[in-house]
């Protein structure tokens, strides 16, 4: 990244965006910008706020690619067209190949809702009740081979109501979500946390 450039970053989604909204909103207070939004799914609400927004966006279909290491390569290929300094995934519901993986490691995040280690995989909310743990809420960390399972960046937590739905749990741990991942990237784009030097596509 040039001097005085903005943190370029490509959102990855796969439905409602309500993330990218926020990532969106709060760009240019945090220091980034938004290059690109890439989508496995062609009815993600969330390409429509691209859309209704103007923020460059390509659909890459999953159901197109025979074999996950090639829907992979095609998502790289949508990826590196926008040359972003970091990759945010934000509600991308398919896993990533180790090859993917390691192409963009240490630029490459994700925003998991529960405190990882805590609660890794899908239904965290349902969960946590379940479990009557006292403390939930989000996650932003790498992404690595293991599910959910890569280094913490940041994490914003709340205390778990009497008596809460899942629902109403979702709701709540949501807003965190809203604030804490555009504030992580803005700590990438002020140099806090530092970024490796190379770009897969350089
Ligand atoms: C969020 O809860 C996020 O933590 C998880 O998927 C959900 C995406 O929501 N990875 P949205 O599409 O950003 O509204």
């Amino acid at each position: 990244m040039g001097v005085n450039a903005l943190l370029r970053v490509v959102v990855v989604i796969s439905g409602r965006g309500s993330n990218l909204v926020a990532l969106h909103s709060k760009a240019k207070e945090q220091g980034y910008q938004i290059v690109g939004v890439v989508s496995n799914q062609a009815d993600a609400p969330g390409l429509l706020y691209a859309q209704s927004q103007a923020l460059p966006q390509t659909l890459v279909g999953h159901a197109s690619y025979p074999t996950r290491a090639l829907f992979d390569a095609a998502l790289a290929a949508a990826i590196d067209r926008y040359q972003p300094d970091i990759i945010a995934l934000a509600g991308f519901l398919r896993v990533l190949g180790p090859s993917f993986v390691r192409r963009y490691a240490g630029r490459l995040i994700n925003i998991h809702p529960s405190l990882l280690p805590a609660f890794p995989g899908l239904n965290t909310h349902a969960r946590v009740l379940e479990s009557g743990a006292k403390e939930h809420g989000a996650t932003v960390h790498f992404v690595t081979d293991a599910l959910d399972g890569g280094p913490i960046i940041e994490q914003a937590r709340l205390t778990v109501l009497p008596n809460e739905t899942p629902e109403q749990l979702a709701a709540r741990v949501l807003i965190l979500e809203h604030t804490l991942y555009p504030h992580v990237l803005g700590r990438f784009a002020s140099g806090q946390i530092a970024l490796p030097e190379t770009r897969a596509f350089t």
